[in-house]
């Protein structure tokens, strides 16, 4: 199949059924058709989408249109498992991808769509898919590339559960994961790589190690040596970070964080740079360049990829949707979708104050005795504060981490003594929350694998929310004076 995909659908992932006005427009005739025999409503204007927006524009507009069936100017949460064919013929196009359009919300929804154009949108990606998880987005995004008996090359700078899920479970399915010696050496990056290699992978603001990674850097040596660079930007968001400006192939979220913003849904999200070639080395990537007998035959990187009719490299992302998504399943629910498309709306101005509010803790922080060093990149002094200047000038994020004097007996006596502060295991929310990340996130972890994350016995690590920053400090206050007597 597949040099017949039809060429209109140029230079961005294409749309589920319903497309703007004036895109994918046989898609959209054959859909109004299903649902609405008399002919569309015309509702009136729609608004015109504009890549040329400002991020605070896009971040409320890209990715979604007035309902054409109803007017909605909100987004609808379509609750549907399945969408009519118009037709036999219809159907069959879908299925042989010669039209793209709705099938089973298992592999796209006009809910999930929004959100993945407007998430595109924000990075500056060509397409995106939306997950289940963080965790899953992660998974998918390298076994779009690796499978048993490749390898992966990875900072040991992680989240705890994207550690477990590299160090226990990939090798299980027959991927071996590398950690760098020193993430911030470019050579020790190099020494990683084997001839079985298939991608780098790093947090761009780890967590909770607060270090930030010099994206342009590592992309470097990951294209000399012909992988992609695939990166985690859930601390830093797109409004702190664009990864793919600075080289970076793919970037993944776990937008049950910062962009979804109220702690209420579990999402994840895969973007595709569009930039990577999978076709340049078609014994490294046979995935992308062998025919998918799943999938009629295609070969993803030469019928979705660069020069193909979609007028942009769309293969990985297509790919990780059409085959991981549909046979792996872990699809995120259109509910939870529009809660992350809730929290986009405001995402630029809920950063703006996370960062005002870090900032105000981290200085607060370090002039304390109890206090034996901080770790948030952007205060002055902090090995990352240029790294931090150069990657995300605006601050890196509101995720903050300090080592307590008294070390785990304090950590403890702290966290328990915090009133305003959640004490869960999550980030990215409005509330603040705390953590003593030793005995819980990276808790599974051996003292030198906990080492190597940068989680030490002493740890707290913070989530500054959105509180007036009085309240957050006097908060913190209290939990100082239980930690003396720890
Ligand atoms: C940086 C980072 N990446 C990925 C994840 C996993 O995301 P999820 O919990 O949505 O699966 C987390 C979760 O805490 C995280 O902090």
């Amino acid at each position: 199949m597949s040099t017949d995909v039809k060429p209109r659908l140029v230079g961005r992932q294409p749309s589920s059924a319903w497309g703007a006005p004036g895109e994918d427009l046989v898609v959209t005739d054959r859909w109004r058709q299903a649902r609405a025999p008399t002919g569309p409503v015309d509702h009136g204007r729609s608004t015109p989408v504009n890549d040329a927006w400002s991020f605070e524009t896009r971040q409320i507009h890209a990715g979604q249109q007035p309902d054409a069936a109803t007017g909605a100017r909100a987004l609808p949460i379509y609750a549907t498992t399945s969408y009519v064919f118009s037709s036999t013929e219809h159907a069959e196009n879908l299925f042989a991808l010669k039209e793209f359009g709705n099938i089973y919300t298992r592999i796209m929804n006009p809910t999930q769509d929004a959100v993945e154009q407007r998430i595109a949108s924000l990075e500056g990606g060509v397409g995106a898919l939306l997950l289940a998880s963080g965790q899953a987005a992660e998974t998918v995004a390298l076994l779009n590339v690796a499978e048993a008996g490749d390898h992966v090359v990875s900072s040991p700078r992680l989240y705890g559960g994207t550690y477990n899920l590299f160090h226990y479970t990939f090798p299980k399915m027959g991927i071996q994961v590398s950690f760098v010696a020193d993430p911030d050496s470019l050579d020790s990056w190099r020494a990683a790589v084997r001839p079985n290699t298939k991608a780098f992978y790093a947090e761009t603001i780890s967590n909770p190690y607060q270090d930030v990674l010099d994206i342009e850097g590592v992309a470097a040596v990951a294209h000399d040596v012909g992988v992609p660079l695939v990166v985690d930007n859930t601390v830093a968001t797109p409004y702190l970070i664009r990864p793919l400006e600075w080289g970076a192939d793919v970037v993944v979220h776990s937008a049950t964080k910062f962009l979804g913003g109220h702690g209420t849904a579990i999402v994840g999200a895969i973007v595709d740079g569009g930039g990577f070639d999978y076709t340049a080395r078609p014994e490294r990537f046979p995935g992308f360049n062998t025919p998918d007998p799943s999938y009629n035959g295609l070969v993803y990187g030469r019928d979705l990829g660069v020069g193909s009719p979609l007028g942009a490299n769309l293969s990985y992302v297509l790919k990780a949707r059409v085959q991981l998504l549909r046979d792996l399943g872990a699809s995120v629910s259109p509910f939870n979708a529009f809660l992350v498309s809730q929290g986009l709306e405001t995402l630029s101005l809920r950063m703006e104050r996370h960062v005002d509010n870090a900032r105000a803790v981290a200085t607060w922080l370090q002039g304390r005795g109890e206090v034996e060093r901080v770790a948030w990149a952007s205060l002055p002094g902090n090995p990352y504060a240029e790294r931090a200047q150069k990657y995300a000038p605006r601050g890196s994020g509101s995720v903050l981490a300090f080592e307590i004097v008294g070390g785990a007996a304090a950590g403890r006596a702290f966290v328990e003594a915090l009133e305003l502060h959640s004490h869960v295991a999550n980030i990215g929310d409005v509330r603040s929350l705390v953590i003593h990340p030793a005995s819980t996130t990276h808790s599974q972890l051996s003292e030198q694998e906990q080492a190597a994350s940068g989680v030490t016995p002493g740890l707290v690590r913070l989530s500054v929310g959105l509180e007036h920053v009085d309240d957050i400090l006097a908060d913190l206050e209290a939990g100082f004076r239980a930690a003396k007597g720890a």
